[in-house]
C-alpha cells in the first residue's frame, strides 16, 4: 500500500511521539525533553531522548534517531506501511484504502485469492504426510531425524503419486482454472489439468508474515529435478524472499544464519540455532541483504562445502556488504551442509564452529590464496600483490590496519612488509587508501531489543513457559487462571492454551489461526510460541524465575480487581488473596 505524503504526515502530527514511546521505554521529563534507557543499545544510565517539540528520538549513546514512524519500524520490526497503520489506528485516521484504483484493489482480491488457495494447498499436503498415503513422505522426513514437532512447524507434506490430486481438490473448493493457473501448483492443458508437484515431500515457503507463498518439494528417491520450486507467481518472488525468516526474525540471537537449502533451515531450527534461512536455490541478492538486513546487521554464511558453496559465499560477501551486513563464514569441513554436519557432530560441535567462524574478509584471502602455488616466487609475489589491493578496499585507516595485521598474521607475512606495500599501491593508484569507501554501517540495526511494560511482559512469558511446559500447568492449580491475563489478547490465548491444557494438547497452530485475519496479532501469538525460555538457567534460579512471572502476573490481576471491586466483603477477599500470593513459591523441578 503505498499512502500519499499528507496522509503521512496528518497521522505523524496527529500522534505525540512520547505517548508512543512511553509504551516501550519509561521516560522521565528533564525540562523540556523527555529521557530513558535508549531500548536500542544495553545501556545503565538514560541516554535515550524523546522531544515532544521536535515529535523526534534520539540516542546520544548509540545514535539511533528518528520519528514515531521510524521508532515503530526499528524497535517492532515493522515495515513502513505496518507503522503507519498502527499509528493511524492510535491517531484515529482512517487511511485510504478505498481510494486504490480499481486495478490496485483487483490484483490486491486477487492475491489474497492466490495466498488462500495456497494455504489449502500446505493443509491438503499435510493432511496427506500425516494419512496412510503419505507414509513414503513421512517415513523420508523421519528417516532424516526430523521430529512430529518440527514437521508441524513447518508445515511439511506430501504431495503423493497421483497426478491431479490436488487440482480436483481444489476445483472441488470452487476455484475455477483461471486462477488455479495463477498459483502455479498446476498446469492447466487442453489434454486435461495436472500437479506441478508430486512424489515430492512438500515444504511451504511463508513469507515473514507466516503466509504461504510458495513451495518446494524434494523428490522420493532420485528423479530429477530434486528440488522443485513453485514458479514465481503474483506472491512468489524468489529474490525477496528467505525460507525460514518468519521464525528467525524473532529469533533473539543478534545474527543470522544463512545457507542453501530447505533441510538445513530445518535442521538448524531443530538443533536450535532458530536463526537459520536460506535463499532457495536461487542466487542471493541485494533484495535478500536488505530484507535481513531490516533484522540484523551480522550474518554467518553456512553454505555448502563444496566449490558450489564456496563460490555462493564469495558472491554473498559483497551483496551483504553492499546492503550493510557483515558476514563471517563458517567452516563445515568435513561434512557438506549444516544438516550433515549436524546430525553428525551434534549441536554443540555446530555452535562452536559458529563461534569460530571468519571474517568474511580473510575467508576471501583463503580461497584466494589457494589459486597460488605459493611455492613459486613470481606466483608469491602477484598473491601479495592482490592481497595488498584487497586491503585498499578499506577506505577507514585504523580498520584497514587492522586486517593487514590479521592478515600478516595468519598467513606469515611481514606486518610492515605487507603495510609499506598497501600504501605504495594505494599511491600508485592515485586513490589514496579512501578509495573503496565503504557503506557507513548504521550502528542502531543490530537490536532487536524486547522491553515492553512489565505486567503484559510477565503475562506473555507466563504464557510462553505453560506452551513451552505442559507440566507447569500443574503447578499453577489453583493459583491463575485465563481471566488472570488482562491484556486481552494474552486473554483469548490463554482461554484457548487452557482449553488445549483440559483437552490433553496444546495445539499452537490451531490457535495461531484464529489470529489470521490480524496480522499484528498473528505476529504477537506467534512469537508467544516461538520464544525461547531462558534454558540456561539453573534449577533454582527456574523456580525463581517461574515463581516470579507467577507472581507478577496474579498480582497484577489482583491489582485491577481491587481497584474494580464492587464493595466491602469483595475488596476483602482480595486483600487476603494479595497476602497470600506474597509468600508464593513454586518448585517447578
Ligand atoms: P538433500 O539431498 O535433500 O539434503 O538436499 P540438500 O539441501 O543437501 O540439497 P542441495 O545441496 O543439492 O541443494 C540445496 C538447495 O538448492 C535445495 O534446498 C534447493 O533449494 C536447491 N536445489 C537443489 N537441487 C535443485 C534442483 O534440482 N532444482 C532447483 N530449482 N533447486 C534445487
Ligand atoms: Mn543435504
Amino acid at each position: 500500500m503505498f499512502y500519499p505524503d499528507e496522509i503521512v504526515e496528518e497521522v505523524r502530527t496527529r500522534v505525540d511521539i512520547v505517548d508512543i514511546v512511553s509504551g516501550y521505554v519509561k521516560l522521565q521529563k528533564k525540562g523540556s525533553n523527555y529521557f530513558g534507557l535508549c531500548p536500542f543499545h544495553n545501556e545503565k544510565s538514560p541516554s535515550f531522548s524523546v522531544s515532544p517539540g521536535k515529535q523526534m528520538y534520539y540516542c546520544f549513546g548509540c545514535g539511533a534517531g528518528g520519528n514515531a514512524i521510524t521508532f515503530l519500524m526499528e524497535y517492532e520490526n515493522y515495515s513502513f506501511p505496518e507503522a503507519l497503520e498502527i499509528l493511524a489506528g492510535k491517531a484515529g485516521v482512517t487511511l485510504p484504502k478505498e481510494e486504490m484504483s480499481k486495478e490496485a484493489k483487483a490484483q490486491a482480491d486477487l492475491k489474497a485469492t492466490l495466498l488462500a488457495i495456497n494455504k489449502l494447498a500446505a493443509n491438503y499436503f499435510y493432511y496427506q504426510l500425516k494419512h496412510p498415503q503419505g507414509t513414503l513422505g513421512y517415513e523420508y522426513l523421519k528417516g532424516r531425524g526430523l521430529s512430529d514437532d518440527t514437521i508441524r512447524r513447518f508445515g511439511l507434506g506430501f504431495a503423493n503419486k497421483t497426478g491431479d490430486d490436488l487440482y480436483r481438490y481444489l476445483r472441488d473448493k470452487g476455484y475455477g482454472d483461471h486462477i488455479l493457473k495463477e498459483t502455479g501448483l498446476v498446469t492447466i492443458e487442453e489434454r486435461g489439468s495436472h500437479d506441478k508437484f508430486w512424489n515430492r515431500v512438500m515444504f511451504p515457503i511463508m513469507d515473514v508474515n507466516n503466509r504461504v507463498i510458495g513451495f518446494g518439494g524434494r523428490v522420493m528417491g532420485d528423479g530429477m529435478p530434486k528440488y522443485l520450486n513453485s514458479p514465481e507467481t503474483r506472491l512468489f518472488d524468489k529474490s525477496r524472499n528467505l525460507y525460514g525468516l518468519n521464525y528467525a526474525r524473532s529469533s533473539k540471537e543478534h545474527y543470522m544464519l544463512i545457507c542453501e537449502g530447505y533441510m538445513d533451515v530445518i535442521a538448524m531450527h531443530q538443533a536450535g540455532f532458530a536463526n537459520a534461512v536460506a535463499s532457495l536455490g536461487t542466487a542471493f541478492t541485494i533484495q535478500h541483504a536488505s530484507l535481513i538486513k531490516r533484522y540484523t546487521d551480522q550474518v554467518i554464511l553456512t553454505y555448502d562445502s563444496d566449490g558450489a558453496g564456496i563460490k555462493a559465499a564469495l558472491r554473498a560477501i559483497p551483496i551483504l556488504k553492499e546492503a550493510g551486513v557483515s558476514a563471517k563464514v563458517l567452516n563445515m569441513e568435513p561434512y557438506k551442509d549444516p544438516d550433515e554436519f549436524i546430525k553428525n557432530l551434534g549441536a554443540d560441535a555446530f555452535r562452536d564452529r559458529i563461534r569460530g567462524a571468519k571474517n568474511s574478509f580473510l575467508f576471501e584471502i583463503d580461497v584466494l590464496k589457494k589459486e597460488f602455488d605459493l611455492e613459486d616466487p613470481e606466483q608469491k609475489t602477484r598473491f601479495f600483490n592482490q592481497v595488498a589491493g584487497k586491503l585498499l578496499e578499506f577506505g577507514e585507516a585504523l580498520e584497514r590496519d587492522n586486517y593487514i595485521q590479521a592478515v600478516s598474521r595468519e598467513h606469515f607475512i611481514n606486518y610492515e612488509d605487507l603495510k609499506r606495500l598497501v600504501n605504495t599501491m594505494g599511491g600508485r593508484l592515485g586513490t589514496g587508501a579512501g578509495a573503496g569507501q565503504r557503506q557507513k554501517i548504521s550502528s542502531y540495526q543490530d537490536r532487536k531489543k524486547e522491553k515492553e511494560d512489565g505486567p503484559r511482559k510477565s503475562q506473555r512469558l507466563l504464557l510462553t513457559w505453560l506452551i513451552e511446559e505442559p507440566g507447569l500447568f500443574e503447578k499453577i492449580k489453583g493459583i491463575i487462571t485465563p481471566d488472570d491475563f488482562k491484556e486481552e489478547l494474552y486473554h483469548q490465548v490463554a482461554v484457548m492454551v487452557f482449553e488445549g491444557h483440559q483437552k490433553g494438547r496444546v495445539d499452537p497452530a490451531g490457535i495461531l489461526d484464529h489470529f489470521i485475519d490480524d496480522q499484528e496479532q498473528y505476529k504477537t501469538v506467534a512469537s508467544l510460541f516461538h520464544a525461547r525460555l531462558t534454558e540456561s538457567l539453573t534449577g533454582q534460579e527456574r523456580n525463581k524465575a517461574f515463581t516470579e512471572t507467577v507472581y507478577k502476573v496474579k498480582k497484577n490481576s489482583l491489582d485491577e480487581a481491587s481497584r474494580r471491586a464492587a464493595d466491602i466483603g469483595q475488596l476483602q477477599e482480595i486483600i487476603r488473596a494479595q497476602s497470600e500470593l506474597k509468600s508464593l513459591h513454586i518448585s517447578i523441578d
